[in-house]
């Protein structure tokens, strides 16, 4: 096993306990977010995982200094800050979708901002369309470019602004680009994921005048300036759910230390739906099969509240052994279903279809973004390629299921989001050739 392939014997429940640290989706925006002060911050419970070190790169490339003090503890201080030289700039290309999210606050610190072209995994088209209209809005100049994005703007200035859909990205980059812009943004149908919430109470600890309101509204009032945070990033709610996968999935039972039950209500309903069963600890969560079989099951993806989509995958490889047919209705990305023709090569009976299964969505007629799931099907080993992060979960999901030797290649992929994987597979007893 090198680290671009894993072999697993399938068959085997999982059983132990793993830890679950920061969300990788609210650490490194946390991390962007202290570029907003020239004051020192610290961040909590951060994980090791490519974005952060990414971010940590950034940091320093743009003036700041970041380093890990203790474990999983980061200062960050950005005195003076520019933008990266073009030989940074390049090696950032196509690595990751967060330096969008620099804009705010080199604007409000430099004036100008260098934006590469983005990364990030093959899902869907993933503009950032709404990013640009709202910052154009509130008074930035924008050029496009095959290199990246150059934006400008002496100082930006507070505005009314409605997202057409609540994206997450757009979401904290207006709440980045309003803190410190002049007068007040009003922004409505924003994202409220939990990522998002931890993101306004460090702005809040910053300084900024960040009020939410009903309906999926912030009212920004910007500030002059901002000090730095202490804060702690919540658990990865995306990790743990997908542990939750392999216990019901294996039929074993798994202890996350840290889980909080708070921030994956819509993921627990339907995993009970679907025979899973859990306990609240103090300090976490306990996930395990409380029926004999699996119960078919109906999950629409959607924004927070509803059921995130980084859920799906994992989850959708458990209902290939449900008893019945099981109907998976994305709704967030048009085209999250790249896994499928690798499970039903491992002997799942899954189809997609064009139309929407439940509410109606932006996607109706137009993608294959409803999965039919017939089950149960004995799934066997097979060789199949990791093509993104969650998808990369659910293989592993699957060759754990199946009776078998599955290898996983492009498997280095799950390092983007998940922490020292193989070795928590070890711990709980998988059977890694
Ligand atoms: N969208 C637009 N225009 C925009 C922005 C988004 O059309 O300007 C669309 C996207 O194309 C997509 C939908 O809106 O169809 C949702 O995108 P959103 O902006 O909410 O997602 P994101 O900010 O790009 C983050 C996470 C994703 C997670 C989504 C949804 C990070 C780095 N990524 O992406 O995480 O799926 O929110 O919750 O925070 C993952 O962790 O594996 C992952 C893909």
């Amino acid at each position: 096993m090198d680290n671009t392939h894993i072999k697993i014997q399938g068959g085997v429940p999982l059983n132990g306990q793993i830890e679950v640290f920061g969300e990788k989706n609210s650490v490194a925006k946390i991390m962007v977010a202290s570029l907003l002060s020239d004051k020192p911050s610290i961040l909590r419970n951060i994980c090791h995982v490519v974005d952060t070190e990414l971010m940590t790169n950034v940091i320093r490339a743009v003036g700041g200094e970041a380093e890990e003090i203790e474990e999983r503890v980061i200062r960050i201080e950005n005195k003076d800050i520019h933008n990266m030289d073009e030989k940074t700039l390049q090696e950032v290309v196509g690595k990751s979708r967060v330096p969008i999210l620099l804009c705010g606050p080199l604007l409000a610190r430099t004036g100008e901002a260098i934006i590469p072209a983005l990364g990030g995994d093959i899902i869907g088209n993933r503009p950032v369309d709404l990013h640009l209209t709202a910052l154009k809005k509130m008074g930035a100049k924008i050029e496009e470019k095959a290199s990246g994005i150059y934006l400008k703007a002496k100082k930006l200035h507070g505005r009314p602004i409605r997202l057409d859909y609540p994206s997450v990205g757009a979401t904290e980059q207006i709440l980045m680009a309003a803190v410190l812009a002049e007068g007040i943004t009003q922004l409505s149908n924003a994202a409220i994921e939990p990522q998002i919430m931890d993101l306004v109470v460090t702005l809040r600890q910053m300084g900024a005048d960040i009020i939410f309101e009903p309906e999926r509204t912030f009212i920004i009032n910007g500030v002059n300036s901002l000090s730095g945070y202490d804060h702690t990033a919540i658990p990865d709610r995306l990790e743990i759910a997908s542990w939750a996968c392999v216990a019901l999935g294996t039929n074993g039972k798994i202890s996350v230390t840290d889980a909080r039950a708070e921030h994956m209500r819509s993921f627990l309903d339907k995993f009970e739906a679907a025979g899973g069963a859990f306990t609240i600890k103090d300090h976490g969560m306990e996930f395990w099969r409380g029926e004999d079989v699996i119960t078919p099951t109906h999950v629409e993806t959607d924004v927070s509240p509803g059921f995130a989509t980084d859920w799906q995958p994992p989850f959708a490889v458990v209902l290939t052994q449900a008893n019945g047919q099981s109907i998976v209705h994305e709704t967030v990305y048009e085209s999250r279903f790249g896994y499928v023709e690798a499970l039903n090569k491992m002997g799942a009976d899954i189809t997609l279809e064009k139309r929407c299964r439940g509410m109606l969505c932006r996607f109706n007629d137009e993608y294959y973004h409803t999965a039919i799931i017939n089950g149960p099907t004995p799934l066997h080993g097979a060789e199949i390629e990791v093509p993104d992060i969650r998808a990369g979960f659910s293989y592993i999901v699957g060759a754990l299921m199946a009776q078998g030797t599955t290898t996983v290649t492009n498997s280095q992929i799950l390092n983007r989001g998940y922490e020292k994987f193989t070795e928590k597979l070890q711990n709980l007893g998988a059977q890694l050739l």
